[in-house]
């Protein structure tokens, strides 16, 4: 299927590994020239040279931190600026530590709004005067937002995640509506347990706290699954690449789980 992103811009947040990274590379091998933006300088280069390296694509790195909105806002400019327009927004960032909801201080939980609900807000207020311009004279563009498996079904051990991440999908089904007539549409993908260094943080935080091995950790991940194993991040790009094209244009206001049937629920 030619998803029909050549000669498309997006920007990805949150891209020097992980999901963000394998989400900027898939847009890059589609032919989209792409900005990827985080915090470290020298993670971020490594991360564009070896997409640019791979696929050829104009790959544009960016130093900033998401939860300071001028940073954001500056960044989404020379994204524009650099490539003449923007199509595509991927908004996401780390996640927010573990933790059950009482062993949590209420700045624990303002850190996790700014992290992961804040910072989605401010890139897509940066974003949306460009996007409704791409909008104008292609017909459509694309937001798309990393979320959790969290927002359908709150993990009990990551209260912080499960609060910011409901506030990122309601923002998400608002947004939607609202942009509608633009041609831009709004998704969520929610990840199940991905193979990241964010899984790795986690399964070392568990292994400290209960003594089990990460062959069981990851055991007891996998079993919950339809699909009993953990994810690869590869796997989770293709779905953003998916939403992100022409043909995923009457997809919108939609939460989709990349979660190997993770979630029980009907709908
Ligand atoms: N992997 C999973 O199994 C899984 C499951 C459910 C949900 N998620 C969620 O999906 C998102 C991505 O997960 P991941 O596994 O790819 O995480 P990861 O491996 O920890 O990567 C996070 C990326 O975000 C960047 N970043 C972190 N804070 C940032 C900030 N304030 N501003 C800009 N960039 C920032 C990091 O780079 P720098 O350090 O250079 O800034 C890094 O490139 C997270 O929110 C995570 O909670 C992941």
């Amino acid at each position: 299927m030619d998803l029909g992103l050549s000669n498309r811009t997006a920007f990805v947040a949150g891209a020097s590994k992980g999901l963000g990274r394998a989400t900027a590379h898939e847009l890059a091998r589609e032919g989209c020239s792409v900005a990827l933006c985080s915090r470290d300088g020298d993670r971020i280069r490594t991360a564009a040279k070896a997409i640019r390296d791979d696929t050829g694509a104009e790959v544009l790195p960016l130093v900033c931190d998401v939860t300071d909105a001028e940073q954001v806002e500056s960044a989404i400019a020379q994204t524009a600026n650099t490539f003449g327009g923007l199509h595509v927004l991927v908004t996401n960032a780390g996640g927010p530590p573990s933790g059950a909801a009482t062993e949590l201080d209420p700045s624990d939980y303002r850190d996790a709004v700014e992290l992961n609900l804040m910072s989605t807000i401010s890139l897509c207020d940066a974003a949306l005067p460009h996007l409704r311009m791409a909008a104008a004279e292609d017909d459509h563009a694309r937001v798309i937002m990393v979320t959790s498996v969290s927002s359908k079904q709150p993990i009990p051990t990551l209260a912080l995640s499960n609060t910011a991440r409901a506030g990122v999908q309601g923002y998400a089904k608002s947004l939607a509506d609202d942009l509608g007539p633009t041609g831009i549409t709004v998704n969520t993908v929610l990840p199940g347990y991905t193979r990241t260094q964010r899984l790795e943080d986690l399964a070392d935080e568990i292994q400290e706290r209960t003594g089990q091995s990460r062959t069981e950790i990851e055991a007891g991940w996998a079993d919950d699954n339809a699909l009993p194993r953990i994810g690869e991040p590869d796997e989770f790009a293709a779905t953003v690449a998916f939403l992100a094209s022409a043909r995923a244009g009457y997809v919108t206001g939609v939460a989709f789980p990349v979660d190997g049937g993770r979630s029980k629920h009907l709908l």
